[in-house]
């Protein structure tokens, strides 16, 4: 079984999101999640989540294509994640492109999938606010 693992926030999950855990679940056999925590976000990312982490998980649970979501509390434990789980590949959006290419020292695939074009949290949440509709 070919185990993939993700990382990210997904507040006010879109289909950006979804795109992207559809092409990462089709990379293998089981996908995790790791989910940035609210205090995570606040700290570490300067984001501040609009639902909170149990709420983003659970819909993170509900999707098709998302075997399992744990927690993401700090930037070090990508390393140890990878060997806990036995994590054959490691995905996220090419917002990241190259950051996280060190973690093939610990013996995974790391792959940047593309990111789906304007779409964003940030860019809902803007939009929103500013009373606009979706471009
Ligand atoms: N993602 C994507 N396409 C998008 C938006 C996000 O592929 N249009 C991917 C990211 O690259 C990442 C994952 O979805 O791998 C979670 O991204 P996250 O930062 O939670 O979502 P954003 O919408 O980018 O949120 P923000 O605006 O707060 O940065």
């Amino acid at each position: 079984m070919k185990r993939i693992i993700t990382y990210g926030t997904f507040d006010l999950l879109h289909y950006g999101h979804i795109n992207l855990l559809k092409r990462a679940k089709e990379l293998g056999d089981y996908l995790i999640v790791v989910l940035s925590t609210d205090e995570f976000n606040l700290n570490e990312k300067n984001k501040k989540c609009y639902f909170s982490y149990e709420k983003r998980k659970a819909l993170l649970e509900s999707i098709r294509y998302v075997d399992l979501v744990i927690p993401e509390t700090c930037w070090e434990q990508k390393r140890t994640d990878i060997h806990e789980y036995h994590i054959d590949t490691f995905v996220i959006g090419d917002d990241w492109k190259g950051k996280f290419d060190y973690l093939a020292e610990e013996g995974c695939e790391v792959v940047y999938l593309s990111r789906t074009p304007e779409i964003s949290t940030t860019q809902i949440k803007q939009d929103i606010m500013s009373g606009q509709k979706k471009q």
